[in-house]
C-alpha cells in the first residue's frame, strides 16, 4: 500500500490528482479525487447516466484497459504517451503507475492549454506536427485529444515533444476502429481535425497584441 496522504500533487485535473511515486521521482501515481469516484458520481448522476452504472463512471478502469489494449497490440513506442506501469493501491484509492515526463531541467512540463495562449513557437509548431505524423502512423486511437490532456514537454529549449497523458483509448461503443484499419484511420483523421480546431482557438488572436 503506497501512501499518498500528506504528499502535495504536482497536478490537479479535472478528475484525478496527480503525485510523484514517493519511492521513484521518474513515476507519477494518479488517483482519483474524492468527489470524482464511480460511487460519488453516480450518486449525483441523473436520467439516462445511471444506467451506466458504477462501472460506466470508473475512469481508472476505462484508462487501464486502454493501455492493456495497446499492450495486446504489441506497443513499444512511447514517445507520445507514457508508458504505464500498471496499477497499485494507495490510501488514497487505486492509483495509475506511468512514466513521469518532465522537461530537460527536471521541471514538470506545462500543457497545451497552458502553453497556447501565450502563441505558437516553432518548436511547438514541430512538435503538433511530429505528434499529428505519430497519430496517422501508429493509429493511435484516443478519446479527444483534449490541449490539457497534452503536455509540451521541452526535452531540450528549442526541442519540445507531445505526450499525450489523458483520454486514451478507444470511445466507440461498438469498437470498429479495433477492428479495422480504415475506421482507424478516419477516426484519427476527424480527432486531429478537432484538435487542430481546439489549437487555433486557444492561440491568441491578433486583437489580443494590440496594446
Ligand atoms: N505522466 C505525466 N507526466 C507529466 N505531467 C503529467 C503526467 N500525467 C498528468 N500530468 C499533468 O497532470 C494533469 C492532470 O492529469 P490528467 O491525467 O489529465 O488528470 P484528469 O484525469 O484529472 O484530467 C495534466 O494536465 C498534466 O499537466
Ligand atoms: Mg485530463
Amino acid at each position: 500500500m503506497l501512501t499518498l496522504a500528506g504528499i502535495e500533487p504536482f497536478a490537479i485535473g479535472g478528475t484525478r490528482r496527480c503525485y510523484v511515486h514517493p519511492d521513484d521521482d521518474q513515476l507519477c501515481v494518479k488517483v482519483l479525487r474524492a468527489d470524482r469516484t464511480a460511487r460519488a458520481r453516480l450518486a449525483t448522476a441523473t436520467g439516462w447516466r445511471r444506467l451506466k452504472g458504477r462501472r460506466g463512471f470508473d475512469d481508472q478502469r476505462k484508462e487501464l484497459k486502454a493501455y492493456r489494449q495497446l499492450e495486446r497490440r504489441g506497443w513499444r513506442n512511447w514517445r507520445h504517451v507514457p508508458l504505464c506501469h500498471g496499477a497499485v493501491q494507495t490510501d488514497l484509492g487505486l492509483g495509475i503507475v506511468t512514466a513521469l515526463h518532465r522537461d530537460w531541467r527536471g521541471r514538470f512540463p506545462p500543457n497545451l492549454e497552458q502553453v497556447l495562449p501565450g502563441g505558437m513557437t516553432e518548436p511547438l509548431a514541430k512538435a503538433i506536427e511530429e505528434f499529428k505524423k505519430w497519430l496517422r502512423r501508429d493509429l493511435f486511437l484516443s478519446r479527444d485529444l483534449l490541449p490539457h490532456n497534452i503536455i509540451a514537454v521541452a526535452d531540450a529549449p528549442e526541442r519540445h515533444r507531445l505526450v499525450i497523458v489523458d483520454g486514451i483509448g478507444n470511445s466507440e461503443l461498438v469498437p470498429v476502429s479495433n477492428w479495422f484499419d480504415l475506421c482507424a484511420r478516419r477516426k484519427v483523421e476527424r480527432k486531429i481535425r478537432k484538435f487542430e480546431q481546439r489549437v487555433r482557438i486557444l492561440l491568441p488572436t491578433p486583437a489580443d497584441a494590440t496594446p
